[in-house]
């Protein structure tokens, strides 16, 4: 596109991407062989051919299926380092990465086997790469706010190793307010918010992340844009954005990328940056977020380059290394 020599060419941070929706249905297959677990797809064909999705659950059943054949720490290792690598060749220099425990502690795997996985590339990541990163631990909001406090219990001995918490999974049923005195807790203990909302749920749900809550960062956060009163709030706090093309393609919370909020949010004065979400599922990594959104909305340079300032703007690196790159 007219744009994909800067795109390319600018550093940019990931501030929404879940790890486990970066499993790739190739290193998904070797592992699988590995720890002699049948997964549903022979070909990547036929993983490709199933990543057809018409909302959010659909995505996550598979998701949470794919998921099944990482049992041990060199899994989730490979994963992560996957993952780094690729972005590397996006220019993408700092990552804040959720990762959902529960997906994991459900099924059998230890709290430590994913976190020391995961942690292993993080710093080998930054060692061999060049990249920062942070941790968001997210809890699974179809689950109960009782299964939120078990696993911040279990998850103790590693508090020092994440920064945030985050909340995701099925949307419309789950609201913010459900987990209040989790959220509550977590605020205490020094860990930053950051909720999805107001992807497929209301904008009421970005209203309660956001006043109810005190989120410092809201996911997605599209439909906050049904309110005016919203609007405001989301400019005077400039609480951070982090919208996701492809990921509202893929999951029709848009039929058509022309809709999306991303420009009017920018002329609006709001902070909202790119993301890839789950770029294994939803077909690109985050330069072809950049990509789609710019054709799409017929972005100029300015505007692209505000998106990848947002992101810096809005991530949790320490202000001396924001201002390298605002
Ligand atoms: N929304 C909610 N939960 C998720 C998502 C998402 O886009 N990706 C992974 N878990
Ligand atoms: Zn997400």
């Amino acid at each position: 596109s007219a744009h994909s020599d800067l795109i390319a060419r600018l550093p940019k941070a990931e501030l929404h991407l879940h790890i486990e929706g970066s499993f790739e249905p190739e290193l998904m297959m070797a592992i699988a062989e590995r720890n002699r677990v049948d997964i549903p797809f022979k070909t990547l064909e036929e993983a490709k051919a199933a990543y057809d999705f018409s909302n959010l659950q659909e995505f996550l059943d598979i998701y949470y299926q794919g998921m099944n054949v990482l049992r041990t720490e060199q899994d989730f290792h490979d994963m992560t380092w996957a993952y780094l690598e690729r972005v590397k060749q996006d220019n993408v220099v700092h990552v804040e990465m959720f990762f959902d425990p529960q997906a994991h502690t459900e099924r059998g795997v230890p709290f430590g086997v994913v976190a020391e996985g995961i942690l292993a590339a993080l710093k080998r990541g930054e060692a061999e790469l060049g990249i920062t990163s942070e941790l968001i631990m997210s809890f699974l909001r179809h689950l109960s706010e009782g299964a939120g406090f078990v696993l911040l219990d279990e998850s103790i001995p590693w508090h020092e190793h994440f920064i945030g918490v985050g909340l995701d999974s099925s949307e419309v049923g789950h609201p913010p307010l459900k987990f209040r005195g989790l959220f509550e807790r977590c605020r205490e203990l020094g860990f930053k918010l950051c909720l999805h909302a107001g992807e497929e749920g209301p904008p009421e749900y970005v209203r309660e992340a956001l006043l109810d809550i005190g989120a410092d960062r809201i996911d997605h956060g599209n439909r906050a844009m049904e309110d005016p009163a919203l609007i405001q709030v989301l400019r005077d706090t400039q609480t951070p954005l982090t919208n996701c093309p492809l990921s509202n393609l893929s999951l029709c919370v848009l039929d058509d990328l022309k809709k999306s909020p991303v420009k009017t949010q920018l002329e609006e004065g709001l902070l909202v940056c790119v993301n890839s979400d789950d770029p294994a599922y939803f077909g690109g990594y985050i330069n072809q977020n950049y990509e789609a959104i710019s054709e799409a909305l017929d972005l100029s340079a300015g505007q692209i380059i505000q998106l990848a300032r947002n992101s810096f703007a809005g991530s949790f690196l320490p202000e001396d290394a924001k201002a390298r790159y605002i």
